[in-house]
């Protein structure tokens, strides 16, 4: 059984390409809802955030822990392998990995939130692939709450503008990759292809996601049992769920107190 987390529903974008790969592997997934934004909050709050979810769905006996957020994968990772007992893997080397195959021109833009950029993670670890590759980093403090909000219906002009706003500089800088550094962003992906045309976007779920695929493949001789839980508002969490999974949520979302843990 495969645990998935993120600090809201950006991590969905992950457990829709496993359930691609392996449609029968049993999931528990964790969104942190009443919590979320993570991206704008200290490193401390974020560590012992990220510790309280892995925490829970370790008491649901996962066979592994995914964590489906690129804010807490570059914050948290050292934190989180050494509390706990099953394996933990993050977004940010898989992701770096697909960067470093995609790009022709060595040149890679990196978006994230305020705490992703300001780590450093994804280009630290390009760097340890390949140092030659430029990396140009920007963070896109807009992007989450814009699709946490609901603003991501094709040509939606204030989330194509805040696009055009964060993405001008990295095309100036001629990258002709961009590792979508957190896993909120697919969502918005049309509008972000506007403002750099011809680039290639790496998605941070789906590199994970099929890493964890490699390393455990006996999960799709499972029965497909995927359950959600949040910490707040399960209702507008079904109802959202569909725009990140690219199919509707068909069990109860179950709300649980997050602070226990
Ligand atoms: N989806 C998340 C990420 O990958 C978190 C966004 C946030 O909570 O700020 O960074």
């Amino acid at each position: 059984m495969i645990g998935v987390f993120d600090s809201g529903m950006g991590g969905l974008t992950a457990v829709k390409e496993i359930l691609y790969i392996m449609p029968r592997a049993d999931i528990r997934y964790f969104g942190d809802t009443g919590r979320v934004p993570y991206g704008t909050r200290s490193r401390e709050i974020i560590i012992r955030y990220a510790l309280q979810d892995a925490r829970f769905l370790a008491s649901e006996n996962v066979d592994i822990i995914l964590v489906a957020c690129g804010t807490v994968s570059s914050t948290a990772m050292d934190d989180l392998q050494a509390e706990l007992d099953v394996p933990v893997i993050g977004v940010v080397e898989p992701t770096a990995e697909a960067a470093v195959k995609a790009t022709k021109n060595g040149k890679v833009g990196i978006i994230g939130t305020a705490a992703t950029v300001s780590s450093g993670s994804y280009a630290k670890s390009i760097a340890e692939i390949d140092p030659k590759i430029e990396t140009y980093a920007a963070p896109c403090s807009l992007f989450v709450p814009l699709v946490e909000g609901g603003f991501t219906q094709d040509d939606c002009r204030i989330t194509e503008l805040a696009a055009e706003h964060y993405l001008a500089p990295l095309r100036e800088k001629g990258i002709d990759t961009l590792i979508l550094g957190c896993t909120h962003y697919p969502i918005i992906a049309n509008a972000i292809s506007k403002a750099l045309p011809g680039v290639t976007l790496i998605n941070s779920g789906a590199a994970a996601a099929r890493r964890l695929v490699e390393m455990l493949p006996a999960a799709n001789e499972e029965h497909g049992d995927a359950r959600y839980y949040v910490s707040d508002a399960p209702e507008s969490f079904a109802r959202a769920a569909s725009l990140f999974l690219g199919r509707s949520i068909d069990t109860q979302v179950e709300k649980i107190d997050i602070g226990k843990y």
